[in-house]
């Protein structure tokens, strides 16, 4: 039965088909090292109930080998593929077992791969294996509060955070940095963006201390922290009359901060930035450029190895609906794109998937592919703030798995998928991922037990992004429930959940139906005559933004052969038809249904496809812990009403607005 807990680390014996020696001989090594001889103790306990015996490193027994890979191919007759930074090698013979990292990181990663796999019944003799992350940077970001609460946050409280202070259980932080290192995560920033109250206080001796408790946990599992800073700091913390980037007493002031915290943690990754972001302190404060304040700040961390991660998400929120002429889907590219080759070398731009904020469906944003000479990553969430709130089933890796295979420019290797590699002077690559989590203090670490498989999926597709949803709803379901019709249904509706709800959601790409502040349930003009610059302007003839070179022209951000693409009406993608173009209800669509029918079927499929995974979870009542059971159910049965909602408010809605009757008959309310 399974325990939430334990996520896809359940206690299940296997019976393996091959022949797992009881002896193990790990080489000595540091810490990460360390750390996972442990975690193959623990894992063949789990998963075989026995010790391994732990010996000198003979290589006449037989017997699992632990190790760096350079060092065992030498001392053994040992070999295979050599793999890459933090990669590994996994290799079963007869009676020997290599696992051989090509780092600790690597060897860390080889051994939770090696538990997974046995686990999933995929080892066998002759079983070989060598590979090694496409991604550099895999991280996590946490909205944590000092205050306990999380922004964003739907499983609980803050890990780490209570109350104004740190409040963390060493075991629950250890048993997490377990579940993330084993998807191959080695990043994570501690503290929410929007850096407020007592988080200022966190780079100041008495909160670092404590701070360094927690990165030495997450160390031992391979896992640097970064730090999210307030620009503003060296005035609201300082006591310096300004914050300007130019300003040398600032700069000062930033270096020697820079100091002290490294003086506590050695090894950080560096700072993450919000700055000039809703209301957050930044550079344009001074009139200085984004660069100005980026590079100011990586002068600061470069003597310790620091990097700085900036954050692009910057935009003009206190717009005007009435002015149409502002787009803003365009502010990043517009902030960003000109300031390309300008940044220091530590300094790397965090840019969000997609032009809005993280909606159910939007393009990948055109800066990918646009920043030829400024290293960055792409920002994902994890954290269901506009997919469900872990009330409503809504299995993510879909939504990455479309943006993987976005080709940025039709050329060679264009697609995201394609560009991600490690940092190389004078190329256009994405390093790598960072993602908002859905992770706190609730027993079951994500709220909704099924949401677990969102968090395991960021890991495994940041690692190789050319992992499909599928497969990786696969793995996830039988690590969690055993290889038998549990899972295969619980698979089944894993991955039926994403398209249900995208149905239910606001149509065609359209984004911003939701209740505003909270972004949970429909409310149609919520957003419609707000500050936020996000606006559908249905009225009764026509829906959506021109984003063409005749409207906004937000479309000519991109490569000229995907500005075409998403000019023309025929060559758009229907799903995202309406973020691009402002249509008339009567629209044909390529089924040859109107759009206004398109929008009415959509929603009441949705729903429909809401009830029937609501049906698959009642089936699995005798085969699952009541505890698990349960929670989910009444999650599925709110998810239904949520659904309801979201069907009748935008049917209604278009209905009233329109007058055209859906030529089903179904029932849509006055
Ligand atoms: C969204 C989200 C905020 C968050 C912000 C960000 O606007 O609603 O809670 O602070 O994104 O990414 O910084």
């Amino acid at each position: 039965m399974l325990k939430e807990y334990d996520c896809w680390f359940q206690r299940r014996k296997v019976i393996p088909g091959f022949i797992v020696p009881q002896i193990v001989c790990a080489q000595k090594g540091a810490e990460v090292a360390l750390q996972a001889l442990k975690e193959y103790v623990k894992g063949i306990n789990r998963l075989l109930e026995f010790t391994p015996v732990q010996k000198k490193e003979d290589f006449n027994l037989s017997a699992v080998f632990l190790g760096i890979y350079d060092k065992l191919e030498k001392a053994a007759s040992f070999s295979c593929t050599r793999p890459a930074k933090e990669g590994f090698a996994i290799k079963v013979e007869e009676n020997k077992i290599f696992i051989a990292g090509n780092d600790e990181n690597g060897l860390l990663y080889g051994v939770f791969r090696f538990l997974l796999l046995l686990a999933l019944g995929k080892l066998h003799t002759g079983f070989q294996l060598s590979e090694s992350p496409v991604s550099p940077l895999r991280i996590i970001n946490h909205w944590d509060n000092f205050d306990g609460t999380v922004e964003r946050g739907y499983a609980g409280n803050s890990l780490f955070y209570k109350d104004g202070r740190f409040d963390f259980d060493d075991q629950r932080i250890e048993d997490y940095a377990r579940l993330l290192s084993s998807t191959g995560i080695n990043r994570i920033s501690i503290n929410n963006v929007n850096v407020r109250d007592k988080a200022k206080l966190l780079i100041t001796q008495e909160y670092l201390r404590d701070a360094a408790r927690l990165a030495a946990i997450f160390r031992r599992f391979g896992i640097k922290i970064f730090i999210s800073i307030n620009f503003g700091a060296p005035w609201s913390l300082g006591k310096l009359p300004t914050a300007d980037p130019l300003d040398a007493s600032v700069a000062k002031w930033w270096a020697q901060r820079a100091k002290l915290i490294y003086k506590f943690i050695p090894d950080l990754a560096g700072f993450l930035v919000k700055a000039d972001s809703e209301g957050e302190p930044g550079p344009f404060q001074y009139n200085r450029t984004h660069c100005d304040g980026a590079n100011m700040l990586a002068e600061a961390v470069k003597p310790f190895g620091g990097e700085i991660l900036w954050r692009c998400f910057v935009y003009n929120c206190q717009q005007d609906w009435r002015d149409k002429s502002f787009d803003r889907a365009r502010a990043a590219y517009d902030h960003f794109k000109p300031l390309d080759g300008k940044f220091s070398s530590n300094v790397i731009l965090q840019i969000k998937f997609g032009p809005y904020d993280f909606q159910v469906r939007e393009p990948v944003a055109p800066l990918f592919g646009a920043l030829l000479k400024t290293r960055h990553i792409m920002e994902l969430q994890i954290t269901q703030e506009y997919t469900g709130h872990q009330i409503d089933l809504c299995y993510l890796p879909w939504i990455w798995q479309d943006i993987m295979s976005f080709d940025t420019a039709h050329g060679e290797k264009s697609r995201i998928m394609e560009m991600i590699k490690p940092y190389c002077e004078g190329f256009s690559n994405i390093e790598g991922f960072a993602a908002v989590v859905n992770t706190g203090l609730d027993k079951n670490w994500t709220g909704h037990t099924l949401a677990q498989a969102n968090l395991y999926g960021y890991g495994r597709m940041a690692w190789n992004p050319c992992l499909t949803a599928k497969e990786i709803a696969n793995e996830w379901s039988v690590l969690s429930f055993g290889k038998n019709q549990t899972s295969e249904k619980i698979e089944k509706i894993l991955l039926d959940s994403y398209p249900a709800y995208e149905k239910y959601n606001a149509p065609f790409g359209v984004c911003f139906m939701v209740t505003p502040n909270s972004h949970y349930g429909p409310n149609i003009e919520g957003y419609e005559f707000s500050r936020w610059g996000t606006y559908h302007r249905a009225d009764a003839n026509a829906i959506g933004i021109d984003r063409t070179e005749k409207g906004t022209g937000y479309t000519q951000q991109y490569s000229d052969g995907n500005a075409k693409m998403f000019c023309d009406h025929a060559s758009c993608p229907e799903n995202l038809i309406l973020f691009f173009h402002r249509l008339p209800y009567d629209y044909k669509m390529k089924n040859g249904q109107s759009l206004i029918q398109n929008i009415y079927d959509t929603h009441f499929e949705g729903c429909d496809e809401a009830a029937a995974m609501l049906e698959d979870w009642k089936s699995l009542k005798d085969h699952l812990e009541n505890e698990v059971y349960e929670s989910v159910l009444s999650r599925f049965e709110r998810q239904n009403t949520n659904a309801r909602d979201w069907r009748d408010q935008i049917n209604t809605y278009f209905h009233r607005k329109t007058g055209i009757k859906d030529v089903r008959g179904r029932k849509i309310y006055d």
